[in-house]
């Protein structure tokens, strides 16, 4: 995995100040950080947007699906109304984990469905800002599983090999 797309939708930006006793006190910014610490050691691209209008998010999922780069959607109120981003992530040839900060079966009854959930490769919800750190290492699992071991292990595994560093060896080597 190069790059992921984290896509936030209307009302994320008031994270911090929105229902904290529903959403926590944890701003946009700070998940941004959280999840920037996680990326950058294994040298993953980061493209973290937030959008309050559905075509925005629409052209950030069709962008991420022809790069073929992951993502993790919080689609915010989209979720549960927008017929336009299910089309985007059926035709995305990317895979998308849903992520919502909230346990939104415990709350009212129209959060309860997601038209996302059924095409998701994924969802997590209910653990607050963690929720989009257990998306992301679910990406960074996959990945690792599939031989592409993050960045300081590649390095260690190239020591092995004549216990010089990449940088070290001489061309022809
Ligand atoms: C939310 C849950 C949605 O029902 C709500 O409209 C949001 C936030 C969450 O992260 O818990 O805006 O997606």
């Amino acid at each position: 995995m190069k790059a992921v797309h984290v896509l936030n939708g209307p009302n994320l930006n008031l994270l911090g100040t929105r229902e904290p006793e529903t959403y926590g006190l944890a701003t946009l910014a700070d998940i941004e950080a959280r999840l920037s610490a996680l990326c950058k050691p294994r040298r993953i691209i980061l493209h973290f947007r937030q959008s309050n209008h559905e075509g925005d998010l629409v052209t950030w999922v069709q962008e991420a699906g022809r790069a073929g780069e992951p993502v993790i959607l919080n689609a915010g109120a989209y979720s549960h109304t927008s017929l336009a981003l299910y089309d985007a992530i059926k035709a995305a040839k990317t895979e998308v984990i849903e992520v919502h900060l909230s346990n939104v079966h415990a709350r009212e009854d129209f959060r309860r469905e997601s038209l996302i959930s059924p095409i998701a490769r994924g969802v997590i919800l209910g653990f607050g800002a963690f929720s989009y750190d257990l998306a992301l290492e679910a990406f960074l699992a996959r990945t690792e599983a599939a031989g592409n071991p993050p960045h300081s292990k590649q390095i260690m595994k190239s020591v092995g090999r004549g216990g010089k560093l990449p940088w070290q060896r001489r061309k022809r080597e």
